[in-house]
């Protein structure tokens, strides 16, 4: 690739589009230079795309193909998405400050959400009822109509990839809002979406303020379903929207989401667990390893583990980190780095040990050290609230009931681990711990194929894997009677 485009449209209705809210500098995280300009949407430019969108759902394009056209030509995006990789790679790091093999990585997985989502969209089946010989009935499972996508900054890829690739199988139209931070990969979407041969118009992107464009989109009456994943201030705030025009959303809200390490775990397999739980993506990771619960016998151990793997990374921009591992880039924003690295000074003023990390890089560029706290109690924000960030919490427990007891102690609920040899104990954790999807034995096991998402104020309804499918459709009942016709 050579330098990057200066300016970058919004897409509505197939052309590339200025925004009536004037644009937006986009920065790279990794120098805090501006690297391109965004166009930003007002409520107006909403409006069309969402007008757009349903002119595209009420003409019947996508519901008249035969679902496994539909789902060849979902697979046709993930495909110019990997002919595309580089590039889409080189662009995530620079507006997002990831390192360039976390980017390669993001660009695969979300090639994988339309193999994946375009393999089911023929499987999408209603079923037949019986009611005795004088009737005939039958289910079928009817598009939405109109999806808003709500996007995040930390995945902008993966994360628009994911609700994309399920809403376009089952024969959505879209509009994404893109992250103000992270906006200018999602533009990939649109020109897959026209190379694969949808209708102008089915895939429509804004980019524009939360409190502006995301929150005209949340709130318009021709929106028909919403997918957002975000913060949990937001989230209320679009659920509350959609209940005013009477339409579900699907929330993903984050988490503070904690392992629980016994002590005849496998401390020396952990380490990759550490690695990947907390430090991949800078921690910004909804479903992070953000706390370790570990038995009191193993707690020195694990801590000395956790600050050898802290200390061990190479942190700096992420565009001239290209080999696969021990690598860490910057976090998307100057101001999350800051609320990270106060949120730890807080956690140290009030009784946890810094094992290492917690500052400010003295470079210029959003980075803060891989951290490490130790002797952190369940009742210390640290351990309750989402850091989003590379911070890694160690509580400690003495028996079964209590690590339970600490896992469950915060509002959220997205994801859980338990590290152990006994099945017994890993089973009844499985069961305990109040989250929507429970590891064992491995931090993000699991794929696209299995659902995910939250309790509590993690959120509601599942992406990934079959269920995402119920998010875009739903049932009608077909009752004939027979015998009069
Ligand atoms: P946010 O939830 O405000 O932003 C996420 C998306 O929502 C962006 O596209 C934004 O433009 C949009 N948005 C904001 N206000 C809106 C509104 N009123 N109506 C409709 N859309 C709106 O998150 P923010 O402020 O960027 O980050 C704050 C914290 O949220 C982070 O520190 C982190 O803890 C959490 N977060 C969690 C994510 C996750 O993956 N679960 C992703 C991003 C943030
Ligand atoms: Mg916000």
């Amino acid at each position: 690739m050579t330098s990057l485009p200066p300016y970058w449209r919004n897409a509505i209705d197939g052309d590339w589009v200025d925004g009536g809210a004037g644009r937006l500098d986009v920065l790279d995280p990794a120098t805090g230079e501006k690297i391109a300009e965004q166009a930003l949407a007002d409520a107006a430019d909403v409006d069309r795309a969402v007008a757009a969108a349903r002119r595209v759902h009420l003409s019947g394009a996508l519901t008249a193909m035969r679902p496994i056209e539909r789902g060849r030509m979902v697979q046709a995006m993930g495909r110019y998405l990997l002919e595309h990789k580089d590039e889409i790679a080189r662009i995530l790091v620079l507006e997002q400050g990831k390192p360039l093999w976390e980017a390669v990585i993001e660009v695969e997985g979300a090639a994988l959400y339309f193999e994946y989502y375009g393999n089911q969209a023929a499987t999408v089946e209603g079923r037949s009822i019986p009611l005795g010989a004088g009737y005939y009935d039958f289910t079928d499972y009817e598009p939405m109509g109109v999806s808003a996508q709500i996007i995040p900054w930390n995945y902008p890829v993966e994360m628009t990839a994911r609700s994309l690739a399920a809403a376009l199988a089952t024969g959505n139209a879209c509009v994404i809002k893109s992250p103000e931070l992270t906006p200018l990969t999602n533009a990939y979407f649109v020109h897959a979406a026209a190379a694969a041969g949808f209708p102008p118009g089915t895939v429509n992107l804004i980019c524009g303020f939360g409190h502006e464009a995301g929150a005209a989109l949340a709130g318009h009456a021709h929106v028909n379903q919403i997918v957002f994943t975000g913060s949990v201030q937001t989230g209320i705030a679009i659920a509350s929207a959609a209940a005013r025009n009477v339409v579900p959303c699907v929330l993903e809200l984050g988490g503070k989401s904690a392992a629980i390490v016994h002590e005849d775990a496998d401390l020396a397999a952990f380490d990759t667990d550490i690695r990947w739980g907390i430090f991949f993506n800078a921690g910004q990771v909804c479903s992070a390893m953000s706390r370790v619960i570990v038995h009191e016998s193993r707690a020195e151990e694990l801590i000395a583990r956790a600050e050898a793997i802290a200390s061990s990374l190479s942190v700096g921009p992420g565009i001239e980190r290209v080999e696969f591992g021990a690598t860490m880039g910057a976090m998307v924003s100057e101001a999350q780095r800051d609320r990270a690295a106060a949120m730890v000074t807080r956690a140290e003023a009030v009784g946890a040990r810094l094992i290492t990390g917690g500052r400010a890089l003295n470079r210029p560029g959003a980075f803060l050290q891989p951290t490490v706290l130790a002797g952190v109690t369940p009742d210390m924000e640290i351990a309750r609230e989402e850091v989003f960030g590379p911070v890694l919490s160690v509580l400690t427990f003495k028996d079964e009931a209590e690590a339970i007891e600490i896992a469950n102690s915060t509002d959220y609920g997205l994801v859980g681990g338990v590290f152990t040899r006994d099945l017994d104990r890993a089973t009844r954790a499985a069961r305990q711990i109040r989250a929507g999807q429970v590891f064992v034995n491995e931090w993000y096991a699991g794929g696209v194929e299995t659902p995910f998402g939250g309790v509590g104020k993690s959120g509601y309804g599942r992406e990934k894997g079959r269920e995402a499918l119920w998010n875009y459709v739903q049932t009608k009942n077909i009752a004939i009677r027979m015998g009069r016709g």
